[in-house]
């Protein structure tokens, strides 16, 4: 049977990530070890305490509907984790959502209207372009150069800005550049947008991930009418339970309430009973030492890429991947990604799944898999390398 299908799912591209990882599993299949620096969740399991948290919440019945703005002891956990940060964010702006995903479709429906404009950002991540394009709304992104540390300008919002534009998209730490925002730069683009009745919306779902201490805690510091996105999906480890949350301006609440009471009814119950648990210090202190391995791995890893001729333009200063430039290869990343898992292995993500500005020349490493594989990925890439006779 043939259905008449969406134009709007037509457009959407399939990630090269997704072939790789299945080329990957192919290979896993036939008994062979693959080193997976292409995947974008943790590779630790939940900490205890929040997956205890939510079995009780099953064996307690917590199987029911919630609020659709979530249930209340959470946000008050989310209010006052924000108060541990310098910051007053009362109740009444925090809706917990499912994943950060779910709070960008929300966000889209609260913002965008058909014929809008978002601006984004070129190196970016992918789906945002979607959720825009899912109400009917288009994108345009802003290319982020390497040599200007992968930050945006006001001069870039001012230049791209056109009359259907309604605001910007930007995230910090960013995926893939890991790169943190400019206090200074958010706070321009935040004035300059509200004097055309524009909105930021800041994709926070990388806070806590940083190597060294951030500039600010959350965006909401430096201008409190943005609309914050985060998740438990990163920091707090909690990928597949889907729950994430927004900030929004207090004049917003009710129409979000009313998106999310038509869209999604509520987000899971077991796991905004199981993320209040994520807050205690038992689990903070495991997030914590978890957001150091990171950083250890980070600088591990990029001291061994260093080291094989790769470039990192720009050193991230938070999530988990490395931006890296494969020119010295002689190839494109994409040829250089598969090259790579056919011949040894070792899975990373091309450039090109992330934007189209300066794509063929990075690819993205994440390294959310361990110190041995991170090792094993190395001397396997120094093997291609010699292979290729790229590296004597
Ligand atoms: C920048 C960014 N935003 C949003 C998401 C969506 O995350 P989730 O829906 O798991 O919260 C991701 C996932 O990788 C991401 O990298």
């Amino acid at each position: 049977m043939v259905f008449m299908y969406s134009a709007r799912s037509s457009e959407i591209k399939p990630f090269t990530v997704m072939q790789l990882l299945q080329r990957a599993q192919e290979f896993e299949a036939q008994g062979s070890r693959v080193v997976h620096f292409e995947v974008g969740e943790p590779d630790f399991v939940t900490a205890l305490p929040i997956v205890e948290a939510g079995i009780e919440a099953l064996r307690g019945g917590k199987t029911k509907y919630t609020s659709a703005q979530g249930i209340l002891p959470l946000r008050e956990k989310i209010s006052s984790y924000y108060r541990d940060q310098g910051l007053d964010v009362p109740v009444s702006r925090i809706q917990i959502t499912s994943g950060a995903s779910g709070g960008l479709v929300l966000l889209a429906g609260l913002l965008l209207d058909p014929g809008d404009r978002l601006l984004i950002t070129d190196p970016g991540y992918p789906c945002n372009k979607v959720f825009a394009r899912l109400v009917g709304a288009q994108t345009r992104a802003i290319a982020l150069q390497a040599q200007r540390g992968f930050q945006i300008a006001l001069s870039d919002v001012e230049a791209a800005w056109e009359e259907q534009d309604r605001g910007v998209l930007l995230a910090s730490p960013a995926n893939p550049t890991g790169t943190i925002l400019a206090a200074d730069t958010l706070a321009e683009i935040g004035r300059w947008v509200a004097r055309r009745d524009g909105f930021v919306i800041l994709d926070e779902i990388y806070q806590g991930l940083v190597h060294e201490e951030s500039p600010y805690a959350s965006g909401l510091a430096v201008r409190d009418d943005v609309f914050v996105l985060n998740s438990f999906s990163k920091f707090f480890g909690m990928t597949g339970w889907r729950l994430g949350w927004v900030v929004i301006p207090e004049d917003a609440t009710e129409r979000f309430t009313k998106l999310a009471q038509n869209l999604v009814i509520s987000p899971s119950s077991v796991a905004q009973s199981a993320a209040i648990a994520a807050f205690s210090d038992a689990s903070m202190v495991v997030h914590q030492e978890r957001a150091a391995e990171f950083s250890r791995r980070s600088k591990r890893l990029a001291a061994g890429l260093l080291n094989l001729g790769f470039t990192i333009p720009v050193m991230p200063a938070g999530a988990f991947y490395l931006y890296v430039d494969v020119t010295h290869t002689g190839m494109l990343s994409d040829e250089f990604c598969w090259r790579l898992i056919e011949q040894y292995q070792v899975a990373v993500t091309p450039g090109k799944d992330f934007g189209d500005f300066e794509s063929e020349r990075f690819v993205r490493f994440a390294y959310t898999t361990d110190s041995n594989s991170i090792e094993l990925g190395l001397q396997r890439i120094e093997q291609a390398l010699t292979a290729w006779g790229i590296r004597r």
